[in-house]
């Protein structure tokens, strides 16, 4: 793990990847595939040369899961393919030049989930005279009496919904349709093994076990309507790293989803059926002492999306037993830390992770990679090669 013995030339704040842990859960991840290929989620990446480590490192990893139409493309200009865009688009001119690089010969496949996207990218699609692949996203959400659980994704439930726009794709001459998409959020991006929250835990297994259930019928009858229709999907893709146990599992999927267990940050500890190395951190400089105990760096507050709450701030690791204060948390320009023993100087590096995966490459242009205590490479992120997607 990435604590003692940075190099003290460092320059500060910097993203740290300690390759023995990323390597090693490439190779968990990887074991997890069940006879299954896997895509890659690069929102949980965003940047290529990790991209091509992880394909590198093993024959399973196939495919993106892009989250913004011009990343597609700047990806594919980078020499990657089948590449397909996790959530629907409407930018007509990204999908103009989608519709263009497919009909030279890439696969960029499209998400929708309503009639109007379809009638859209098949309008675009002709325009250019391109071609646009389709992927149907049929919602993986589970409801318990007046409990929603999971994501506000697709409308679409049933295989009646799914079929009345396999058809209509299948009828549309720019338009080419490839398959399925549930992702089953409650499942793989909620912890069940949360600190001192015993009750929680236990309710969350329990729906999510029924849940379970309720998504492997769900897809399989979609999957065989469509195959009755003549619309047997060649694609068929399910979870996340969170889920990567049970997914992988139902016979009907042909390809899993992950991304966020290769950096494996905060909020993947506490899952209770896998266990993943934490890979990926960031080194911030004591620049100030303002009291006993209390060490100020430079930087920090690296806030993750989603609900607000304490679980998306980042935490200091290294050295252990540092305390963020709660009046001040992981501030704008700068971050204290309290230690109840450590001594610091200052010019120390303190070493953090942040609460999820891909967001934190926009706080940085490159992420040092670490062996062995000594940086031996330096990777782009999207942000350094100059790119903001979204
Ligand atoms: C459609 C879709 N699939 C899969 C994932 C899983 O990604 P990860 O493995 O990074 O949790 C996500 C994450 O939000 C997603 O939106």
């Amino acid at each position: 793990m990435i604590t003692e013995n940075l190099p003290d030339d460092l320059s500060l704040p910097a993203l740290l990847l300690d390759l023995d842990a990323f390597d090693q859960n490439c190779k968990m991840i990887a074991e997890k595939a069940n006879g299954k290929t896997i895509r890659i989620a690069s929102k949980s990446i965003r940047s290529v040369p990790v991209l091509k480590r992880i394909f590198e490192s093993n024959e399973v990893f196939k495919g993106l899961m892009c989250y913004s139409p011009y990343e597609a493309i700047f990806l594919a200009e980078q020499g990657f393919d089948d590449i397909l865009l996790g959530y629907p688009c409407w930018d007509p001119e990204a999908l103009a030049q989608i519709a263009a690089l497919n009909g030279a010969g890439k696969q960029i496949t499209c998400m929708v989930d309503s009639m109007e996207q379809i009638r859209h990218l098949n309008k675009i699609s002709e325009k250019v005279n391109g071609l646009i692949f389709v992927c149907i996203d049929v919602d993986m959400s589970t409801t318990f009496g007046s409990l929603h659980f999971g994501v506000r994704r697709s409308p679409l439930k049933t295989e009646n919904d799914v079929i009345r726009l396999a058809m209509v794709i299948k009828d549309s001459p720019n338009l080419k349709f490839l398959g399925v998409m549930g992702y089953e959020a409650q499942i793989a991006g909620v912890g069940d093994r949360l600190p001192s929250q015993q009750v929680k835990n236990h309710v969350v297994t329990m729906l999510k076990k029924k849940s379970i259930h309720t998504i492997k019928r769900r897809r399989e009858r979609i999957v065989r309507a469509l195959e009755k229709e003549g619309l047997k999907p060649v694609l068929v893709n399910g979870g996340g790293t969170g889920s990567l146990n049970t997914t992988s599992k139902e016979e009907c999927v042909t390809e899993l989803t992950a991304g966020s267990g290769f950096y494996s940050p905060l909020l993947f500890d506490y899952y209770r059926d896998f266990h993943f190395k934490p890979a990926l951190f960031f080194a911030l400089q004591v620049v100030r002492k303002p009291a006993s105990n209390i060490y100020t760096c430079l930087g920090g507050g690296y806030i993750a999306s989603g609900p607000h709450g304490k679980d998306k701030v980042p935490q200091p690791v290294y050295p252990p037993g540092g305390k963020l204060l709660s009046f001040e948390g992981a501030g704008e320009v700068q971050t204290p830390v309290y230690y109840e023993r450590e001594t610091l100087e200052i010019g120390d590096p303190i070493i953090f992770r942040a609460a999820k995966a891909g967001e934190i490459c926009e706080r940085f242009d490159e992420i040092l990679c670490v062996d062995q205590q000594q940086v031996v490479d330096r990777y782009l992120t999207y942000r350094g090669e100059g790119k903001c997607f979204l």
